[in-house]
């Protein structure tokens, strides 16, 4: 069986998630959409348990996926799901850089391991789960830009950390 990991922030999960989701599980018979830590980032809107949820929500009618959550190395991660191959969006130049070092560390790291690039859905190169998060902290209407079943759920959580 192929088994592919699809790791990332996903603070929240976008459209454009959405989209690399459904054409990695065209390529595997088993995609892992996996809630990691990016140490450059701070703790961000959701926590890693509520990331998670808002995937398995989006993803419940798509078969061959499952969502976790890990706090450790990528290529550990892979190891333990015996998945050789990491799915990674591409959507700019911009995100070339970053995301070929990660992916010869990771390889570096574990040879068993390698990166696939899918270039992002043309619809979706300009968005990115920050950018959704400035739209939603100015009230903008997140339709065509995250899945419709987690709208509410953004829009509460803007709502709690004005309020804090
Ligand atoms: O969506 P992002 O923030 O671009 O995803 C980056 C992420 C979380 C996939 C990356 O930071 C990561 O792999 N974190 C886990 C720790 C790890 O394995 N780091 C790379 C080798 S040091």
């Amino acid at each position: 069986m192929s088994i592919a990991v699809y790791p990332g922030s996903f603070d929240p999960v976008t459209l454009g998630h959405l989209n690399i989701i459904k054409r990695a599980v065209n390529c595997f018979d088993h995609v892992v959409v996996c809630v990691m830590v990016n140490s450059e980032k701070d703790a961000g809107l959701f926590t890693p348990e509520e990331r998670v949820e808002l995937i398995r929500r989006t993803v419940s009618h798509i078969d061959g996926v499952e969502v976790e959550y890990s706090s450790g190395l990528l290529s550990d991660y892979c190891e333990k799901k015996g998945a050789n191959v990491v799915v990674k969006g591409l959507r700019a130049i911009s995100d070339y850089e970053k995301e070929v070092q990660m992916a010869l560390i990771n390889r570096h790291i574990n040879p068993n391991v390698d990166t696939l690039f899918l270039p992002s859905g043309e619809k979706y190169t300009y968005l990115s789960s920050s950018v959704v998060k400035e739209m939603a902290a100015y009230g903008t209407n997140l339709e065509g830009f995250v899945p419709d079943c987690i709208i509410e759920d953004i829009e509460e959580k803007m709502k709690q950390r004005r309020e804090e």
